[in-house]
């Protein structure tokens, strides 16, 4: 069954020169983990929004578990949960206080809240700051209390806004188990991202959007492999100047070093003359953050000889 479908959704905001949606079309499959990856301002936040009933669109649609985003708005809310970007904690309520609030708010029955509210707790490793002021947290902690606030919800698809934002690499892989539990016990997750390896390693599925459009999408594999068609990176040390590179493939400069994305069969190749020359370089297979830079990177590129 189709969680959401998005039909040619754009959004341009009062005053903006550039749409920040620009014909979407989406479709996610309940009971996956679907990630949207991209740069900041791509319009990852603007499709969360309209997808959870926050935003209008300028046109298209958006259906969320069969229902209307903008017709049924009201059934919709009671039945989905969102984490926003950047989300505040609120002064005098202890992280304990969001998470009951959250639940009760939603309509759950007293007993069932608090049992649900410790658990969240325990998910995401608060309980020993469960009844601090949320003000006195560190960045770190507010942000898990911000993800634990949906953890423990009812909701059928929890969409996350950059839940990661601001954890620690430990913390984020808490986070990530906890999306991933939640999975497991059959809902659709819909979060962004720009963290390659965070869609790298949780996605079933993900889009690479950029300027409000959809560059790739499939699985992290399917996308590395068939949108590129460069499997392989080789990163060069030395005694190799950019020009000669760009005949093994496409020649990414980072740091000063140069990283040549392209196929096994011009790795070896270039292993070869590598090796000829004495050289150090490292073949490894391409990362999503690779395929992101080919990707974003040449669409961007594209602008630029258009003017
Ligand atoms: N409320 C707003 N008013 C005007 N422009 C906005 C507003 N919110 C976002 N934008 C613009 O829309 C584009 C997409 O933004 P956003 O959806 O927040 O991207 P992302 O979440 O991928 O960083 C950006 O160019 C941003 O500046
Ligand atoms: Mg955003």
């Amino acid at each position: 069954m189709k969680a959401l479908q998005a039909r040619q959704l754009s959004k341009t905001y009062r005053k903006a020169k550039r749409p920040a949606l620009d014909g979407l079309d989406l479709e996610i499959d309940s009971g996956q983990i679907f990630t949207m990856l991209g740069r900041n301002g791509a319009g990852k936040t603007t499709f969360l929004r309209i997808a959870s009933t926050q935003l209008l669109p300028s046109s298209g649609s958006v259906t969320v578990l069969g229902l209307d985003a903008i017709r049924d708005a009201k059934q919709l809310r009671e039945r989905i949960a969102i984490t926003p970007q950047e989300a505040e904690t609120i002064y005098p309520l202890t992280p304990r206080d969001h998470i009951l609030l959250n639940l009760r708010m939603r309509g759950m029955e007293k007993k069932e809240a608090m049992e649900r509210a410790e658990q969240a707790l325990k998910d995401l490793e608060l309980t020993e700051v469960a009844d601090t002021n949320s003000d006195w947290l560190s960045g770190g902690l507010k942000q898990r209390v911000i993800v634990a606030m949906a953890l423990r919800t009812d909701a059928e698809l929890i969409f996350l806004d950059e839940p990661s934002i601001g954890l620690d690499p430990l913390n984020r892989r808490k986070v990530w188990d906890q999306l991933t539990r939640l999975k497991e016990s059959g809902k659709t997750i819909v979060l962004t991202t720009h963290y390659m390896d965070e869609a790298e390693a949780l996605s079933d599925n993900l889009v690479i959007i950029n300027k409000g459009k959809v560059m790739a999408e499939g699985t992290p594999q399917s996308v590395k492999v068939a949108v590129t068609k460069r499997t392989t990176r080789v990163d060069v040390q030395d005694k190799f100047t950019g020009n000669e590179l760009g005949r093994y493939g496409h020649v990414v400069e980072i740091a000063g070093r140069f990283r040549v994305l392209t196929d096994a069969e011009a790795a070896k190749s270039l292993g070869d003359e590598a090796l000829a020359r004495g050289a150090s370089i490292s073949i490894s297979p391409v990362t999503l953050d690779d395929v992101f830079v080919d990707i974003v990177g040449e669409a961007e590129r594209g602008e630029e000889r258009e003017g």
